[in-house]
């Protein structure tokens, strides 16, 4: 939400109901600014106004941005007819204008970060901020130093023209390997390791730039990231 921010919009988001109900509402007086009982829907609203509906404060909670263990089986969506979505982990008021910093598949789990700051997330998330995003990688064939090499240097993904960026790649076992990526194309793993005839049969994020999922937080939990993690 931005300030100066129109009063029915204001309405509309911190008590949770659509616009035209926050109009009748200012309409039949249940709205006060600053102790003003104020009837004008197009009123414009600072921060620092104090808001009163039907004698409850409205304060806005500002920008938030919470990172979330995913479970498989939720999608990185607002909302879903079919599936679970990330937001149905999270109980919090007011999340109708956030979104997923970087998506996971259905059945990736890991970190995700959820936040209503778009520039931040963009920073984060832009191929041209160049942040690298690490997984962990299960394959169901055994990883060998030719396909390590490749993952490395870049490979060429069906439908794209040019090769993938380079990767850092790290061997942790014969089926395993962590893999930090700077770019966020679509399946873009899963795509590379079929590029180097190979398949993924688990994927786990643990790291988005320098944020590292908290290992506190078991699967379905999430947290506020801390003022030094939004630094970064
Ligand atoms: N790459 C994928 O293939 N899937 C994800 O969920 C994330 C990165």
């Amino acid at each position: 939400m931005k300030f100066p921010c129109r009063l029915d919009k204001f309405i509309s988001h911190l008590a949770e109901m659509p616009r035209t109900q926050a109009r009748a509402s200012i309409k039949r007086k249940e709205v006060s600014v600053n102790g003003e009982i104020i009837t004008s829907h197009n009123f414009q609203l600072s921060q620092q106004d104090e808001v009163l509906h039907q004698g409850t404060p409205l304060v806005f909670l500002g920008k938030r941005y919470y990172m979330l263990n995913k479970p498989v089986g939720y999608v990185c969506a607002n909302s879903d007819e079919l599936h679970k979505t990330v937001f149905d982990l999270l109980d919090e008021p007011n999340m109708s204008d956030f979104h997923v910093a970087g998506r996971l598949d259905i059945d990736t789990t890991g970190l995700v970060i959820i936040t209503n700051d778009g520039d931040w997330s963009h920073k984060i998330t832009s191929p041209k901020s160049n942040k690298f995003k690490t997984y962990l990688v299960e394959t169901q064939e055994p990883i060998t130093d030719e396909a390590l090499e490749q993952l490395r240097t870049g490979v060429m993904l069906h439908n794209e023209k040019d090769l993938t960026r380079p990767a850092i790649a790290e061997r942790l076992a014969n089926y395993g390997l962590r893999l930090s990526i700077s770019e966020g194309k679509y399946h873009q793993v899963k795509r590379m390791l079929y590029a180097v005839d190979n398949k993924v049969v688990e994927l786990h994020r643990e790291q988005i730039a320098g944020i590292k999922l908290d290992e506190n937080l078991a699967s379905g939990e999430y947290r506020l990231l801390t003022a030094d993690e939004i630094k970064l």
